[in-house]
């Protein structure tokens, strides 16, 4: 089988997904040209600021990965006509949020722009063209793609009877946080498709720095559904450890002796087990909802119903911690003041996406409290985008010890301001900084008695109460 030869690549969207992604593509194949796309000219221009510290993505060790290709063999443009008739293939990284009207909506995956750019590639690509869905796409996509990329031979007065296309699913399994080294070493990396010289195509890209078994080759459906399989599972456990966490708290055990105990034992293995405020981020919930609506539409609601308790386990986790923090405070948390330690879904990422901060917060606010906010790397914009809410610093209305019944937030630029004159403080991400937190001399600046809540289990217990502050864990039962 003689080999298709890929000199050229063009992905389109620079997004959390494209960006590092293709960094690391084109660190790793220096002979490929690896043009990112992207319509938002803001991110495009970030991508390419000259102080790696203003790229639109935060990741440890992504602005390395990018300083030793970018120029190179590395390009971020807004030329989405030139860079698609270009490639020899063409990744689809795009935003696959949940349709928020219309059929399916609350559930199913919003394919407007993934469509968008398939007709994009009908229209510009030229020659043998290999198509890669990289964004998480319901199953079956695929068939939506083939059908709109093969309209463009249709088309008499255009030059595309010298065109064709082959597509592929080449989901991409990266965390946020570890994603530069998730791209480097990867557990697996998953090519479903037909043609099986694309596929060796694709995987001969991936082989520059994986080994050829960890390379999975399926058809089209298995790859599809394996993504929306892989987060569903994670998705479970963490659901799975959370309710657990809730009976802990009710029976006097300890969600951490728990875990160690159940992931001692490697059919279950030691991962994904650490109890917390509930998954947030960009796919676990999007993903289940759109699997369950995809089993729906399939015929099997018992299967739909299976995994939708899974999302609301993980909403009612976070609705149970905003309501376990108003009974530990007296029953009311109208007029004070409760710090918010952490915004962004989980450490060592800028996002906020899905954050179980968001709801935690708005249950806060709607019991009329004052939140003071800190995050080492979510910008004030963005938590005001979440919260969709005004600051207490935009008004004139100065509501610090209003008793009116109205919440309000602030933000906070270090954990000084959020502790002093606070009744609560409530960690909400696992930032390496709040796990040594110094008690014995916060604790004065709080406003007695006071508490800590800690919903990712990171605090050291016997710390804080020497400090004379009252303390709840995360499915630690020791007070029972
Ligand atoms: C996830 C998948 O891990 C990744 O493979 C997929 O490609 C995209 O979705 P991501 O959303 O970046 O990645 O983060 P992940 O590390 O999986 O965490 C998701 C959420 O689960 C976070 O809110 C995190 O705090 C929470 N979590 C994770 C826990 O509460 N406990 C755990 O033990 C692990
Ligand atoms: P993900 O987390 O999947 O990477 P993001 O929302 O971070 O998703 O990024 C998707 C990017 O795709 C956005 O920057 C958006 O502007 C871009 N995009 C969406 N549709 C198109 C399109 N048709 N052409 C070019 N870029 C697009």
């Amino acid at each position: 089988m003689e080999n298709f030869s890929v000199s050229s690549i063009c992905c389109i969207g620079a997004g959390y997904v494209g960006g590092p992604t293709m960094a690391v593509i084109a660190d790793r194949c220096p002979e490929i040209q690896v043009n990112v796309v992207d319509l938002n000219e803001e991110r495009v221009a970030a991508w390419n600021d000259k102080n790696l510290q203003n790229l639109p993505v935060y990741e440890p060790g992504l602005d390395l990965v990018v300083s030793r290709a970018r120029g190179k063999n590395l390009h971020f443009s807004t030329q989405v006509e030139r860079c698609i008739s270009n490639a020899d293939m063409v990744f689809i990284s795009v935003n696959t949020p949940t349709k928020t009207k219309g059929l399916g909506a609350g559930q199913a995956s919003d394919l407007r722009w993934v469509e968008a750019c398939a007709r994009q590639v009908a229209k510009y690509a030229k020659g043998h063209t290999i198509v890669i869905e990289k964004s998480t796409l319901p199953v079956r996509t695929a068939e939506a793609i083939q059908k709109i990329l093969k309209s463009a031979h249709r088309n008499p007065s255009s030059d595309k009877a010298q065109c064709s296309f082959s597509v592929l699913s080449n989901p991409e399994f990266l965390a946020e946080g570890t994603a530069i080294n998730d791209l480097e070493t990867p557990d697996r990396v998953l090519i479903g498709g037909e043609d099986q010289k694309a596929i060796e195509a694709l995987a001969e890209i991936y082989r520059h720095w994986v080994p050829d078994e960890k390379i999975l080759r399926t058809n089209l459906w298995s790859s599809e559904l394996s993504k929306l399989t892989a987060n569903a599972f994670l998705a479970q456990r963490i659901s799975s450890i959370n309710s657990i966490s809730a009976f802990c708290e009710a029976t006097g055990a300890d969600i951490k002796e728990v875990a160690r105990a159940i992931g001692s034992d490697s059919r279950i293995g030691p991962k994904f087990l650490a109890a917390g405020p509930g998954f947030g981020g960009s796919c676990f919930q999007k993903d289940i909802l759109n699997l369950v609506y995809l089993c729906h539409h399939f015929g099997l609601p018992e299967v739909a119903e299976y995994w939708e308790r899974v999302v609301m386990i993980n909403n009612w986790q976070q609705h149970r911690i905003a309501r376990l923090v108003v009974k530990k405070l007296f029953g009311t948390v109208t007029g004070k003041k409760i710090g918010i330690l952490g915004f962004s879904f989980k450490a060592d990422t800028n996002d906020t996406r899905e954050s179980p901060a968001i709801r935690i917060a708005k249950d806060l606010l709607e019991e009329g409290s004052n939140l003071s906010i800190y995050d080492p790397k979510v910008e004030i914009e963005q938590i005001t985008h979440e919260l969709n809410l005004q600051r207490e610093d935009d008004t004139n209305t100065k509501k610090e010890t209003s008793l009116t019944g109205e919440g309000a937030w602030k933000y906070a630029s270090n954990i000084k301001d959020v502790i002093k004159d606070a009744d609560a403080v409530l960690i909400l991400t696992e930032w390496q900084e709040f796990r040594s937190l110094d008690w014995e001399s916060l604790a004065p600046l709080m406003r007695q008695p006071a508490w800590v809540f800690d919903s990712r289990g990171i605090v050291n217990t016997e710390q804080v109460k020497e400090s004379g502050l009252n303390i709840w864990k995360i499915g630690d039962g020791s007070d029972q």
